[in-house]
């Protein structure tokens, strides 16, 4: 069956005329049209067929006028009416018909017409109420074709909605979800059960909870009833578990479906994993706070050193020029002890706002492990076990080496005192290439792709909050006792990896230990001499131009010179 588009109402409600003679349906239109119905004449049954096919109210047929093939293409015509449509037919019988020619009339539209058959003469009010009546009829059929037309549009208008919807959640990397208006969960889609593993059961309900962390899981369930009764819009932050065993931070939001009255029908809301962009704002604020405390430290370091040379050098003179058995000697030499910790501190600092003067050379990374095994298998202690797995690729750096020592040795004392009832400590080294896609996982760092050697310093202690892990670069930031430790192995690190152009990260969790990798460029100059040791060199009246402006360290620069045999010239500036 065809559904056509409407036709204009007018077709609708007029009447068509199909007689013998033109003459004949002339004289019937003006009959109908004075009775106020709209009439038009066909010349014959294909005209008829096609007038119907535009639309009609009824069709009024003399019998005579149907003779040869006529009612089968009429029959045609009805049977591919569409599904609301049922025209009436009126046919006027001839005047030779019989009873059986009727019948057998009848039967031939039997299946698809619904005929009226009138004798002649008919009088006009007869015809014309027949007609109305008919019309009347066909006036319900066409309200019956607007409304499955309207309902058609509204279903199609469902669908595409529905299938906007479908996409959408597909498209979005969110979860999509769906809640009761008592706030149990019916929903949460294929994304929900894939990111969590939870089953459709375990998650129904308030069950979805228990894929939250469990610190955060009151907290959330408090803001989700609070949406719930105020009907206010949903808005929480949390762990969620994933399938893989991690926690990821993610945030969700929901918010209520009214009906017409403002009562709550359901909750639709959205679930997000925000892991990557909090940890990204995470170390972006780290690097920025360590930056800023840099320079403050630096500031004072620097100041600070220079006071210290001159507060041990000369000390150290008058040490020298002390007796053996003089009574103040111990008292200076307190003196120029506290003076010499003094200056390690500050020489920490300085290495951690990289103004320290290093001497790189090409080292073999896995050589300085290596070297160093020995002695920190001696401090380490017998209930801790030291795992080496060095990979020949690691290949070579540039860097100092006395620092990278102080380095591993400063994480290696870390580690220990993180284990101090026994562990496992493994040191690793490899080679990487860092490449975007390393970088974008580290927005906030401008990482320079490329060939890197890595060294990975990995422990089973107690492990770090994030509070801690935050806060663990900082100079002075120590969780240790008051007199155990400076709170400067970290930065001392720190420094010295960023001086080397490398990169230090750090991956720790309570009660699971800590990994802190190092990133540094590989190279692949020729490695580097050792440097020996070379004999002061002794002047023989030479004249030295000192420029410094810190008085102090002048004036000591002068007096070590010239104990050395130089004749020495003193500028405040160049
Ligand atoms: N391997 C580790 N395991 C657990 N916590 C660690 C580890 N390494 C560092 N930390 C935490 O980071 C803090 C800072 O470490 P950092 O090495 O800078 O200073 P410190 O060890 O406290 O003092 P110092 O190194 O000057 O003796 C430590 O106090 C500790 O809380
Ligand atoms: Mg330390």
């Amino acid at each position: 069956m065809r559904d056509e588009a409407p036709s204009p109402r007018a077709y609708g409600e007029r009447v068509l005329v199909l007689t013998p003679t033109g003459r004949d349906a002339e004289l019937m239109v003006a009959t109908l049209s004075q009775s106020g119905l709209k009439s038009s004449g066909c010349s014959d049954v294909a005209a008829l067929c096609a007038a119907i096919e535009e639309g009609v109210g009824v069709a009024v047929i003399a019998e005579e006028a149907l003779g040869g093939n006529g009612p089968d293409l009429l029959d045609t015509t009805l049977a591919s009416q569409p599904s609301w449509s049922d025209l009436p037919l009126v046919i006027l019988l001839a005047g030779s018909a019989t009873l059986a020619s009727s019948h057998a009339l009848l039967s031939c539209f039997a299946r698809h017409g619904n005929v009226t058959l009138l004798e002649r003469p008919v009088r006009t009010i007869a015809l014309i109420s027949t007609l109305r009546a008919a019309l009347r009829a066909r006036h319900r059929q066409y309200e019956v074709r607007d409304h499955l037309t309207q309902r058609a549009l509204v279903q199609s208008a469902l669908e595409r909605s529905e299938s906007r919807y479908r996409s959408l959640t597909l498209a979005s990397a969110s979860i999509v979800w769906i809640a009761d208006a008592a706030g149990s969960f019916v929903a949460q889609g294929p994304t929900w059960e894939a990111y969590t593993g939870q089953t459709r059961s375990a998650y129904q309900g308030w069950g979805w909870l228990d894929a939250v962390h469990p610190e955060d899981r009151d907290a959330v369930a408090g803001v989700w009833r609070r949406a719930l009764e105020r009907k206010e819009v949903y808005y929480a932050e949390y762990r969620l578990l994933r399938h893989d065993g991690q926690y990821r931070r993610v945030t969700a939001r929901g918010v209520p479906v009214l009906d017409l009255g403002g009562t709550v029908i359901e909750w639709v809301g959205t679930c997000a994993d925000v892991e990557d962009d909090r940890r990204a704002a995470d170390y972006l604020r780290q690097g920025q706070r360590i930056e800023a405390l840099g320079k403050l430290a630096g500031g004072v370091a620097h100041e600070v050193n220079n006071m210290m040379t001159a507060v041990l050098g000369f000390g150290g003179f008058v040490l020298n020029g002390m007796p053996e058995d003089h009574p103040l000697r111990s008292d200076v030499s307190e003196m120029v002890k506290a003076g010499t910790r003094a200056a390690g501190i500050t020489r920490q600092l300085l290495a951690f706002t990289r103004q320290q003067v290093l001497q790189p050379t090409v080292l073999e990374l896995n050589g300085v492990v290596t070297d160093l095994t020995r002695m920190l298998g001696g401090f380490l202690g017998a209930d801790i076990e030291l795992t080496i797995h060095l990979d020949p690729e690691a290949g070579r750096v540039r860097a100092d080496r006395v620092q990278l020592e102080q380095v591993i040795v400063n994480l290696a004392l870390n580690a220990r005192y993180a284990m101090e009832s026994g562990g496992r400590l493994r040191l690793e080294t490899a080679s990487v290439v860092l490449n975007d896609a390393y970088a974008s996982r580290h927005a906030g760092t401008a990482i320079e792709s490329g060939s890197y050697a890595v060294l990975r310093v990995t422990d089973t202690g107690v492990g770090m909050d994030a509070p801690t892990r935050a806060r663990a670069f900082e100079p002075f930031f120590t969780t240790k006792p008051v007199g155990r430790g400076t709170g400067l192995g970290l930065s001392t690190a720190y420094g010295i990896v960023k001086q080397s152009g490398g990169y230090i990260w750090l991956y720790s969790e309570p009660g699971h230990g800590t990994s802190v990798k190092i990133y540094l460029p590989r190279v692949s100059d020729p490695l580097g001499r050792p440097s020996r040791p070379v004999a002061s060199p002794r002047g023989q009246g030479e004249t030295i131009l000192v420029v410094e402006d810190e008085q102090a360290v002048r004036t000591l620069a002068r007096r070590i010179l010239e104990v050395a045999g130089y004749d020495v010239l003193e500028a405040a500036n160049g």
